[in-house]
């Protein structure tokens, strides 16, 4: 129950609109359903934007990250090292390709992996590094890749939260040796359903991903690999056109958003702020994720009041029972991330989100410590 006169405000909001609507009809009436033309439009018009030579889209962010793996040629007891603090599918993925996930704890101030975390959990075995840029917040790439250089591991980016973020002049996804993005729903982006995108400047990974995705496909009858259904529908792609042209609109919007959330939040001792811009890392706001004391009091509080949040992740991935009963880790085996999962709040942020919700969204936060203390 939502107390008093104030409508409900919901955590994301993603945009469907009559262009879109347009082009999907247009697309279904006068293309193939599958790997029709804006599916490879929409392939060139997202690695020229991200800045790489090529972009294969795929069904998911979830197979965008397996397909990367395969591509690159790892296998059977090859590791990954990835951050403990992600949605569970960076690590899923890991698995899919028959690979290892290896798991490092995060930096308090970012929720992003520790770059000095990763060096140690990097053993003989380890053949890449994932970090993820989560709530679309940059990793700090120049670490983690100048490690990977000088051990000879590839690095592939969880992008899947990044749209359009930027880190030191590049573009999210095209710093490490390939990137991987999500088009669910929720994202800075979407195609209207589940899609994904690879981008790389390498040709044979670029070429290999093209043939895992449509069922390891040399030709119309010929299979040279065993591959995937993973393709992205003619449709979705030509919705992914239309919100690929307003991408950055929009996260101009969220980083102003973002920055009433700052304003507004800073004196309230009991919260922490999201992590700011700062130079040459220019976040794109996914999420707007506070600390906060008391969070499922809090969380609780702002739901009645009609404000809808959401909690990014409640557990550290290691922490989730499937890989508790997989690979036996313990609860304090990663206590930022555990820290984190503990506090961590995500504020409604979506680019259409009205100043006066931000204003109302606040001032319950400020009096759920001033009447709650
Ligand atoms: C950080 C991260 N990695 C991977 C994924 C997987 O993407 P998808 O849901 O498109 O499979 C997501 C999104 O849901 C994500 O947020």
């Amino acid at each position: 129950m939502v107390d008093g006169p104030h409508k409900t405000i919901p955590m994301g909001c993603p945009v469907f609109d009559e262009e879109m609507e347009v082009a999907a009809v247009n697309a279904l009436r006068n293309e193939r359903y599958v790997l029709g033309e804006d599916v490879f439009k929409f392939e060139e018009e997202f690695a020229r934007y991200v800045g790489t030579r090529y972009a294969v889209s795929t069904s998911s962010g979830t197979n965008a990250l397996q397909l990367s793996f395969l591509a690159l040629g790892l296998s059977a007891g090859d590791e990954v090292v990835t951050s403990a603090f992600s949605f569970v599918a960076s690590a899923n993925a890991v698995i899919h390709a028959g690979s290892l996930p290896k798991f490092a704890d995060i930096d308090a101030r970012t929720y992003n992996v520790d770059p000095n975390e990763m060096v140690k959990a990097t053993t003989k075995q380890t053949r890449a590094l994932l970090p993820v840029h989560l709530y679309g917040y940059p990793c700090n790439m120049k670490e983690i890749v100048d490690f990977a250089k000088s051990r000879g591991l590839k690095v592939v980016e969880d992008a899947c939260q990044g749209h359009g973020g930027v880190y030191k002049g590049k573009k999210l996804g095209a710093i490490g040796d390939v990137g991987c993005f999500s088009f669910y729903p929720s994202k800075n982006m979407t195609v209207c359903g589940d899609g994904g995108m690879i981008v790389t400047d390498n040709e044979t990974v670029a070429r290999a991903a093209v043939k895992l995705r449509d069922c390891g496909r040399t030709s119309r009858y010929e299979h040279d690999v065993i591959g995937y259904t993973s393709r992205l529908n003619t449709a979705n792609a030509a919705i992914g056109r239309i919100q690929l042209k307003r991408l950055d609109d929009w996260n101009r919007k969220r980083v102003g958003l973002a920055s009433l959330y700052d304003a507004y939040l800073s004196d309230i001792e009991e919260v922490a702020i999201a992590p700011k811009p700062c130079s040459g890392i220019e976040p794109v706001y996914h999420l707007y994720v506070i600390r906060a004391e008391r969070r499922d009091e809090l969380n609780a509080w702002l739901l009645k009041k009609g404000i809808q949040c959401g909690i990014h992740y409640p557990f550290p991935i290691p922490m989730q029972p499937i890989y508790r009963r997989l690979f036996g880790f313990k609860e304090d085996d990663f206590p930022v991330s555990l820290a984190a999962s503990r506090s961590c709040l995500s504020l409604p942020m979506y680019p259409f989100l009205p100043k006066e919700d931000i204003e109302y969204i606040c001032g319950q936060i400020r009096d759920f410590y001033n009447t709650k203390a």
